[in-house]
């Protein structure tokens, strides 16, 4: 490769999870103390950081053709950089395959790409994929550094990796060992991204509820102890977490629910499947009833709760017989909102070889019926919130003038007209539901 100059512009691609998204901003933030800043809307940026996802199929051929589109009228290329989980599962494959591509570089190193792109401009392509245990963040400028300002809403990685191998999944081989970040550490990011302007801050892991620390006496912390510190912060004012495995859902979790009033009612919970024998294969290792316990408790808990899941259909070996009780536990639930998906054969996970993989359209027809059954819930929750009053955080501005979108506590979206601003909590009555979002009339702004 040739050498270029020292890009000025970046742009930062991210897809797939929530930590993905958090990790796009953090490489943006390495990049901005680098002197980069972020290319305007519509105008080419001299350095592109695909940040991708590998948990379905065609992830990869994704990346292949986003590179291809990256490609200048005059045949040039900016610098590109590839990160994320098809960077870790497939680095040496796109480095072979792509030429246009200078740096690949996996989750757990991320924080050494401004060396990466030292090499880049003199002409050298690099991979870095290792697994450093706790190294990137140390490594991490703090956030809110150089007065970078948060919007309302902020994404904070406590925990990352996953131990628990679930036989569809490439998440473990992706990001590694499961790893807890230390409490302080944590308390110090979110009192800077409440400074730089965040008032809800959704606290992220692949397992976010098996994260563990000590406070500074030395004393064990649990997710939940983590969350009644960080309600004492002044000027945050909601706390969210995901995503949650259901034998991580602990006691003291469960009771933070009813009593720690900036925690919102709200629990995404993937479930996967509401057979037990698919939830064996699929080494879920909780069952059908276990899971409903759990919900049951956190019900109890908090009865106002909304709750959300992800599911997969066409497991190898699920017959109809056992995609009829994952309809069942759905009736059973009544989700506020889901996520559903076919079953993706993933190269070298212990299901992409398991015998009865099933056929496409079979996959189809149920996750139609599958979706059919979940919207209908996550309509009848919107529906059953008319009528109510309820806080609203202001995110963004709405398509028409004078128009505004926020969230209600359960996560729904919700959109009014009337003054206001981003980052501030309004009170709206909620007048008209549909499945996706609902209609409110603006109340009052709280004191300025
Ligand atoms: N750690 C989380 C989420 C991981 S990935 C958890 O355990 O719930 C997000 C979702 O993608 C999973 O919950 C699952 O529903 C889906 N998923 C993961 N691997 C998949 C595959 N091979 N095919 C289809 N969906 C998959
Ligand atoms: Fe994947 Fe299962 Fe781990 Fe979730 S718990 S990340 S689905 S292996
Ligand atoms: Fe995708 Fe990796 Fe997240 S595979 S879902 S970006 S952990």
């Amino acid at each position: 490769m040739r050498q270029v100059a020292p890009p000025r512009t970046y742009r930062v691609k991210s897809f797939g999870c929530q930590m993905n998204v958090y990790d796009g901003e953090r490489m943006g933030e390495l990049l901005a103390e680098r002197g980069l800043s972020v290319a305007p809307e519509g105008e080419d940026a001299d350095l592109v950081v695909l940040n991708t996802c590998h948990i379905r199929e065609k992830a990869a051929e994704k990346v292949y053709s986003d590179i291809g589109r990256l490609r200048r009228e005059d045949g040039s290329s900016p610098l590109i950089a590839v990160a994320g989980c098809v960077a870790q599962a497939e680095g040496d494959e796109i480095m072979a395959r792509a030429p246009s591509v200078s740096m690949v570089v996996g989750p757990q190193a991320y924080h050494r790409l401004p060396e990466m792109l030292d090499r880049a401009t003199k002409g050298e392509r690099a991979t870095d994929t290792d697994m450093p245990a706790d190294a990137k963040f140390a490594a991490l400028p703090p956030r809110g550094k150089g007065g970078r300002r948060s919007g309302p809403t902020a994404f904070l990685t406590v925990q990352e990796g996953c131990d628990k191998f679930c036989t569809y999944c490439v998440v473990p081989y992706t990001r590694g060992a499961e790893i807890s970040r230390p409490y302080a550490d944590l308390i110090d990011e979110a009192a800077r991204l409440v400074d730089a302007g965040a008032r809800e801050i959704t606290l992220l892991g692949q397992n976010v509820n098996a994260w563990t620390g000590e406070d500074s006496k030395g004393r064990a912390l649990g997710l939940d102890g983590l969350i009644r510190e960080l309600a004492k912060l002044p000027d945050l004012q909601r706390i969210r977490y995901t995503t949650s495995h259901p034998n991580d859902m602990t006691e003291g979790l469960i009771a933070a629910h009813g009593e720690v009033g900036k925690l919102m009612p709200y629990l995404h919970l993937p479930v996967q499947a509401g057979s037990d024998r698919v939830l064996k294969a699929m080494n879920r290792s909780h069952t059908v009833e276990s899971y409903l316990k759990v919900l049951e408790r956190v019900r109890t808990a908090r009865p106002d709760i909304a709750l959300s899941g992800d599911f997969i259909v066409g497991f190898p070996g699920e017959t109809e017989a056992e995609f009829a009780e994952t309809l069942s536990l759905i009736d059973a639930v009544g989700y506020a909102a889901a996520f559903s998906f076919k079953y993706s054969p993933r190269p070298g996970t212990p299901a992409a070889t398991m015998e009865g993989q099933v056929a496409m359209e079979v996959m189809d027809d149920r996750l139609q019926r599958l979706q059919a059954a979940l919207s209908r819930d996550s309509l009848a929750f919107n529906r059953a919130s008319v009528g109510k009053t309820c806080d609203i955080l202001v995110e963004r501005k709405g398509r028409h003038p004078g128009q505004w979108i926020g969230k209600s506590p359960w996560l729904q979206s919700v959109h009014f007209e009337g003054e206001s601003r981003f980052g501030e909590i309004v009170t709206v009555d909620l007048a008209e539901a549909g499945p996706n979002s609902l209609a409110g009339r603006l109340v009052e702004r709280a004191p300025a």
